[in-house]
């Protein structure tokens, strides 16, 4: 039996132990130590523009900080992008807030602007304006930031970018997750370095990141005592967790270019087959750390589904994907705001995502290919 190929499986560095092995020797199997300060240190780095990065045990929770260090509440209203994975959006329902939706646009896949600003309008008609906006990198894609970011200006309202998917994308030069109030990224077992669960929140203050630092390891008042003037939450990430984080961004770049290598490789594959389009950056504006490699399948000029195609790959032991289902549709959020068209929707029937790792080899991709081409 041919040995399964993933969508986007975990790829080690080999340094990883070493720095779990320091945490060991000076006994810092705590949620302090020096594996958080140097992995803090290395986004931070990473990232550029003097930000603040907070380690956290995942991206989850630091979308749920970003909340609150809004002061989001109950019933206030957060926009949010419906072509998302559910964990940009249930975080705002954990503060008793209420999820307005918006479409994406067709070029990037993410928040469509104009949508946006209709979406503003008429909540502010109906009494309230919007609390904050989560924006979303899909796939690693940066959303047309220029744009959306103008609208959320006009009515100063400050933006979450969930840049879950997206380290390493930078959008005209300058790295995603910088450009928002507070960014977050995930660190969990199939992004494009991983620290088995884990996740950052990035701010633009000293002052920012210690209140978050703070409410992330339960919010204890300066006492000798236990004392607490705030509810708090206990999301920071472990000190051995961190270290395999060190391990991993030895090699960040690296990863960056194995998946962008992919996406040029589906870019070959697919050339010649009519009805397919690779997702591919709008303009030299944006790019993409193709976190994952997604298609469009048009059933009209190719006579095939995305649904065939992954069964096609199923029967091989590939795995694939549909897009995310836009949160608009979702059962959870059935009764929740959406404003726009069909684009999302259009993309999750169309699109599947394929197998995208940094560790898949030459026979991986020849049996790729083969089945897109017996399919095609
Ligand atoms: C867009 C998006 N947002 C949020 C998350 C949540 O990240 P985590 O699993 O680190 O909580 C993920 C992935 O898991 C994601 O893809």
């Amino acid at each position: 039996m041919n040995q399964r190929i993933w969508l986007s499986s975990p790829h080690l560095s080999g340094n990883e132990m070493k720095y779990i092995d320091d945490a060991f020797q000076k006994n810092w199997i705590t949620s302090i130590g020096d594996n958080i300060n140097g992995f803090e240190e290395d986004l931070k780095t990473y990232l550029g523009n003097n930000h603040q990065v907070i380690a956290l045990n995942s991206c989850t929770s630091a979308l749920h900080l970003a909340l609150v260090m809004l002061d989001v509440n109950k019933d206030d209203e957060v926009i949010c992008q419906s072509m998302t994975f559910s964990a940009s959006a249930n975080p705002i329902v954990y503060q008793g807030a209420k999820p307005i939706f918006i479409d994406s646009e067709p070029e990037t896949w993410n928040i469509c602007p104009i949508a946006l600003e209709k979406a503003i309008k008429d909540r502010i008609v109906k009494g309230k304006i919007p609390k904050a906006i989560i924006t979303v990198h899909l796939y690693g894609m940066p959303y047309k930031i220029d744009e959306v970011h103008a609208v959320a200006d006009k009515y100063n309202i400050p933006i979450i970018e969930d840049a879950a998917e997206a380290l390493g994308s930078s959008y005209k030069g300058k790295k995603v997750g910088t450009f928002g109030h507070f960014g977050t990224i995930s660190f969990n077992g199939n992004k494009i370095i991983t620290t088995s669960g884990g996740g950052v929140l990035v701010c633009q203050t000293q002052e920012d990141k210690d209140k978050t630092v703070f409410l992330a390891t339960q919010a204890r008042d300066n006492a000798p005592h236990y004392q607490h003037s705030n509810i708090g939450y206990n999301y920071r990430m472990s000190n051995i967790v961190a270290g395999i984080g060190r391990g991993q961004m030895e090699v960040l770049n690296h990863r960056v270019k194995a998946r962008r290598a992919m996406h040029e490789f589906y870019l070959e594959v697919f050339n010649e087959i009519e009805g397919v389009t690779v997702f591919t950056e709008p303009s030299s504006d944006f790019y993409s750390n193709h976190w994952l490699s997604a298609i469009l399948i048009d059933e009209k000029i190719t006579g095939k589904t995305r649904e065939e195609l992954r069964l096609a790959f199923l029967e091989d032991y590939i795995e694939s994907r549909p897009l995310w289902k836009p949160m608009h549709l979702q059962p959870i959020f059935a009764d929740s705001p959406y404003y726009g068209g069909n684009v999302a929707e259009e993309l999750f029937e169309k699109g599947l995502c394929l197998p995208s790792g940094s560790n898949l080899t030459d026979v991986d991709r020849l049996r790729i290919k083969a089945v897109i081409d017996k399919t095609f």
